[in-house]
């Protein structure tokens, strides 16, 4: 059966070409730094970024910690939002690998991270160790480019590097309508995946500067993330970077379409607010349901869909998505809410 999947983005396969490349790719043992494609990846990455180096990692979840890891000392604080990835889905990572606190702020602005730097002298306090900004954020929304200059100002001025939780990086950047590089310029360090919407299988870039990807690459074999001949996997990570970055605004747009469309039965309020990357956020109001029965039904006609979280359903577009399979998609949801 050809199933539709908005569940996630997380769900993309891997493109034909993606298929062919990583079938013909040359590779090598790269902890040896032998394996050309994963060099001409990480050239690449770097590039697009505007950093000196960048580095293969086997995950987003991966980056963000092995970031972490190399920014901070033990014991030190990272202010990050409170709804954030670091935060939720990372399992206490930040404890347990980096052995930091985490301090989380409901609103991650610029006056929220300076009146939480610690102040050095007092031997109380920790040391505010970084500063994490996500961008797309992970309810589907783009934080501008100036609240992102204005992390970064605060940040400089006291000395505090900042990491980007990037990982879908470039929808930020389609939705912004500026270059990638545009957002990095506002971080010290960037982590990306080249899975998710630009459909590698596996993995995801952390790119910085050189003497810090000098030093997250040991760390990287201390987590166990050296990888040998690992150009199999960035060699579709190549066409995720130079090709499928390209067409995100494809998904962008769908995800509006859905929400129209979504929007036509009766009880769907769309997040319009949140409505900027390749998600649709919606509530039911005044329906009543039964989401198990409603996801059989979706299933039923080929379509797989998360349960809603507290109220919220989330419906994602990719490159498997299209115009066509939305319409099928609103088109049974409806159906599934009449029955
Ligand atoms: C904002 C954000 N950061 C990090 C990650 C982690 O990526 P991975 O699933 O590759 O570990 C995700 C995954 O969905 C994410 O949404």
């Amino acid at each position: 059966m050809q199933w539709i999947d908005v569940r996630s983005d997380t769900v993309t396969q891997p493109t034909p070409a993606m298929r062919a490349a990583m079938a013909d790719a040359v590779v090598g043992d790269d902890v040896y730094g032998d394996d050309p494609t994963v060099a001409a990846l990480e050239t690449a990455a770097a590039a697009a970024l505007g950093k000196d180096a960048a580095l293969f990692v086997p995950s987003g979840t991966f980056g963000n910690q092995l970031a972490l890891f190399t920014h901070c000392e033990r014991g030190d604080e990272v202010i990050v939002a409170e709804d954030s990835h670091i935060v939720w889905h990372e399992v206490g990572g930040a404890a347990i690998i980096a052995g930091v606190n985490l301090r989380p702020v409901l609103q991650l602005n610029g006056d929220a991270v300076r009146t939480r730097i610690r102040p050095g002298g007092d031997i109380h306090l920790p040391r505010t160790g970084l500063v994490c900004i996500e961008n797309a954020r992970g309810n589907g929304s783009v934080m501008p480019l100036e609240t992102m200059r204005e992390l970064w100002d605060v940040a400089q001025a006291a000395g505090i590097p900042v990491h980007l939780d990037g990982a879908r990086l470039f929808n930020a950047a389609a939705a912004l309508g500026v270059e990638a590089r545009e957002l990095t310029q506002y971080a010290d360090s960037v982590m990306f995946c080249l899975s998710k919407g630009l459909a590698a299988p596996v993995g995801s870039i952390l790119a910085g500067p050189a003497d810090f990807i000098e030093r997250a690459r040991k760390k990287r074999k201390l987590m166990g993330g050296g990888l040998r001949q690992v150009g199999v996997l960035a060699a579709p990570g190549l066409i995720a970077l130079d090709e499928m970055s390209l067409r995100l605004h494809d998904d962008h747009a769908n995800a509006r379409l859905l929400a129209e469309l979504l929007e036509q039965l009766p009880g769907v309020v769309v997040h319009r607010d949140q409505l900027d990357i390749n998600m649709v956020f919606f509530e039911l109001l005044d329906i009543h349901l039964d989401a198990d029965a409603v996801i059989a039904k979706m299933l039923a006609q080929g379509i797989k869909a998360n349960l809603p979280e507290a109220g919220v359903w989330r419906f994602v577009t990719h490159w498997q998505v299209g115009r066509s399979e939305v319409e099928q998609v609103a088109a049974a949801f409806g159906a599934a809410l009449r029955r």
